[in-house]
């Protein structure tokens, strides 16, 4: 399976902060954005990842990122020209993808919580079909909302709704077969002019290929699209960490979990880095 991390956009709305960089280099916290979806896709055991950049930034991506193998991951790099869509992904992708299935997630798209990793693992599993994830939200007209039957079976589909079906709100991680350069390339712009991810999951749900999957109520799907709400997830995963002693979203303890690097590689890797609390918490996991 192949991984894309759809990181290109402007950014304009968190101007000007986002002027001289892409917002998904800007910290949550203590880390850049894109460490919280690339960390998705390595939990998900994705290890052949393509990163999709705006042409500015895409020297910045690559600066930070590189060719992924201090990670034990391969990264590769495309550039969108034009802001499209989410769904021209695909059309970027087609050679990366090479005809195997893959996942998208969007490079704003911040997740966290219980039981993550086995509805990824799930997920990955599918040979057939596109699997989409849903969180209840309290701003429907916001988001793809997805419509459910008396039997809980996903009916409809809707790109930012002026009147919501449901407050089920399609979050930005996907996963598709090995169709979905197909079905994208029967995708039409909208009326906004984009080739839109919830035009894509409509094939896939009007073939009966949908699986809708729920993140609970326990779970974080968190926003960076505003000043506020990105002060708010630097301020989750700040709290978090500090009850929990943990790191949320660090691709170097997930690349050692997942045995995608060995502790020797880690400890090479950390040996010419500040020891500052992000490697010093590195350094511990190798001790313990
Ligand atoms: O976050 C989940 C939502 O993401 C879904 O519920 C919606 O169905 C989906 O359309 C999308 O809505 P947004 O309004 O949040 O999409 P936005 O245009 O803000 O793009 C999301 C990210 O993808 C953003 O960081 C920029 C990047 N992007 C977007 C487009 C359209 C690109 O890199 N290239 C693009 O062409």
């Amino acid at each position: 399976m192949k991984g894309i991390v759809l990181a290109g956009g402007a950014g304009t709305r968190l101007y000007p902060a986002s002027l001289p960089i892409s917002k998904i280099l800007l910290p949550i916290y203590n880390k850049p954005m894109i460490y919280y979806p690339l960390s998705v896709l390595m939990m998900a055991g994705i290890r052949d990842i393509l990163i999709i950049t705006n042409p500015e930034d895409d020297a910045n991506f690559q600066k930070l990122l590189g060719d992924g193998s201090q990670w034990g991951m391969h990264f590769s790099y495309k550039i969108q020209h034009i802001k499209k869509g989410i769904a021209d992904a695909f059309l970027l992708g087609e050679d990366f993808i090479e005809g195997d299935s893959s996942a998208l997630i969007l490079g704003d798209n911040i997740f966290y919580g219980s039981g993550f990793e086995q509805l990824l693992k799930e997920a990955s599993h599918q040979t057939q079909g596109a699997t989409v994830f849903v969180y209840e939200t309290s701003e429907p007209e916001r988001f793809g909302i997805v419509e459910f039957d008396e039997e809980g079976q996903a009916v409809s589909l809707e790109e930012k709704p002026a009147h919501p079906k449901s407050n089920f709100a399609v979050t930005g991680l996907y996963f598709y077969d090995n169709q979905v350069v197909h079905y994208a390339k029967q995708l039409k712009p909208s009326a906004r002019g984009e080739l839109e991810i919830t035009d894509l999951n409509k094939l896939y749900l009007a073939d009966k290929k949908l699986r809708v999957a729920r993140l609970e109520r326990g779970f974080a799907w968190l926003d960076t699209g505003t000043h506020e709400t990105l002060l708010q997830a630097a301020d989750f995963v700040h709290s978090m960490q500090l009850n929990q002693g943990i790191e949320i979203a660090s691709p170097e303890e997930i690349a050692l979990q997942k045995g995608f690097i060995s502790p020797a590689q880690l400890s090479a890797y950390l040996a010419d880095k500040p020891k500052n609390s992000y490697y010093q918490y590195l350094a511990r996991l190798l001790k313990n």
